[in-house]
């Protein structure tokens, strides 16, 4: 008797609550193979297509509970902190199906240190750099080294951690605030002082069963609060894809000579990868060069880049975390998706919540338009602001200067209090295409 195919609909609980994982959750929500979506801790979004589970990412082993009680068939980790917590080993022993890398493996993110000695041994393409977990050697190199330089903490710093020194004044400043105020904790015991490339950055995300490896399309972020790449860093204010500092062949460049050497090199140390890789990229008139490696999906790189996934994501994580990845290539919507994220006044520094967001349902209606909630909250049955980065309106397009008027368009239909969102997404790819 040949066995019946189960035909029962997958569960998934989506870990985190910000933009990313309203677009994770959306993206398997999609899937017809998934029947129930979790989010933990998830957001306002989140709730209008999964069911919100009131555990924060920290909470590891009330997950792992939350997941077995639910039979959940796959969990997908957002934010980077629970994967260098080891949420994936956790699972691993409770032999739950988990979407990521291990804690050893996320060490390409969370140390950088560890990740700069593996690409350089590796032979990857990046900068040079030195290690220092002295102050006043730090010092004393810079002293002789000069800058521009780039100074890193070696954990993970919500995202500040590094700081691009043009002088030799920002330089000796970062070392202080790094080593000597310990700005970051432990994070900045070791540091990296790595030469400065300038060039245009893209992101490249990328899915390993740990041996095989399929890229997604370059996307590029918005890094800088402010128009022109001005202001203080951020999250991300913004992303596009396909970003066009990338082509087809330099794709193929960064797939040969950065992710999957970088995949054996950990495979050979005994350090299988599995998930999503996210390669930040600095192209300059040699190719392209890695600055980071992220152990996850970007942010708000994936609000651009799954809406124009033509495949099921839940399969494309479901047969990585087998070990069996089933995609030698994605296959892609034609055009341009781009995200322009909508802040809280106040943001990157103290910024107001509670702030009721009005337009919501104008911009559902309109079509190839999609919101992406990151800090939102339900008050008293109204959407209201609960984070600095609020949300993101993605919307697609012929091209990318098409999708950023659309992207505008419906950006103008949303209303907060203290609303603040860039003007040039994608401003870079809109001068290219205009030679
Ligand atoms: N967009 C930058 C990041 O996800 O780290």
């Amino acid at each position: 008797m040949v066995a019946k195919a189960s035909k029962k609909k997958k569960s998934v609980l989506v870990v985190g609550g910000g933009g990313r994982e309203h677009t994770l959750a959306w993206a398997f929500h999609k899937s017809p193979q998934v029947g129930r979506v979790f989010a933990a801790p998830g957001n306002a979004g989140t709730a209008q297509i999964a069911e919100n589970v009131a555990v924060g990412t920290g909470d590891i082993e009330a997950l792992a509970k939350f997941a077995r009680s639910e039979k959940v068939d796959l969990t997908g980790v957002g934010p980077e902190a629970p994967l260098a917590e080891g949420i994936v080993d956790r699972f691993h022993a409770a032999k739950l199906p988990i979407f990521g890398p291990t804690k050893q493996a996320a060490r390409i993110e969370s140390s950088k240190i560890f990740a700069k000695e593996l690409v350089l041994k590796a032979g990857i393409p990046t900068a040079p750099a030195e290690i220092f977990d002295d102050a006043e050697a730090a010092r004393r190199y810079i002293d002789i080294s000069g800058a521009p330089c780039v100074i890193k903490a070696d954990g993970l710093a919500a995202g500040k951690g590094v700081v691009v020194a043009l002088t030799e004044e920002e330089a000796y400043a970062a070392v202080e605030a790094t080593m000597v105020e310990r700005k970051f904790g432990s994070a900045g015991d070791r540091i990296l002082i790595e030469d400065y490339v300038s060039g245009e950055e893209a992101s490249i995300l990328a899915v390993t069963d740990g041996e095989r490896v399929a890229v997604m399309i370059p996307s590029q972020d918005h890094k800088r609060l402010k128009d022109g790449d001005g202001g203080p860093n951020t999250g991300g204010m913004g992303a596009y894809a396909p970003a066009p500092v990338i082509d087809g062949k330099m794709l193929k460049t960064v797939t040969e000579t950065v992710i999957e050497p970088t995949i054996a090199a950990l495979a050979d140390e005994g350090i299988p990868y599995q998930g999503c890789i996210y390669a930040g990229l600095i192209v300059d008139f040699e190719g392209p060069k890695l600055l980071e490696f992220n152990c996850r999906f970007g942010d708000p790189e994936a609000q651009a880049v799954l809406p124009l996934l033509q495949d099921d994501l839940y399969e494309v994580c479901a047969s990585a975390t087998a070990g069996n990845l089933e995609f030698g290539r994605f296959e892609w919507q034609s055009g341009a998706a781009v995200a322009v994220v909508a802040a809280s006044k106040g943001y990157p520094g103290e910024y107001e919540k509670g702030r009721i967001i009005k337009g919501l349902d104008e911009v559902a209606a309109m079509e190839d338009v999609i919101v992406f909630h990151a800090g939102t909250a339900v008050e008293d049955d109204k959407v209201v602001t609960a984070g600095g980065r609020v949300l993101a309106v993605t919307a697609l397009g012929v091209t990318v200067a098409d999708a950023v008027k659309r992207a505008y368009d419906a950006m103008g239909r949303v209303r907060f209090a203290g609303m603040y969102y860039r003007r040039d997404i994608g401003y870079k790819a809109v001068a290219r295409s205009r030679g």
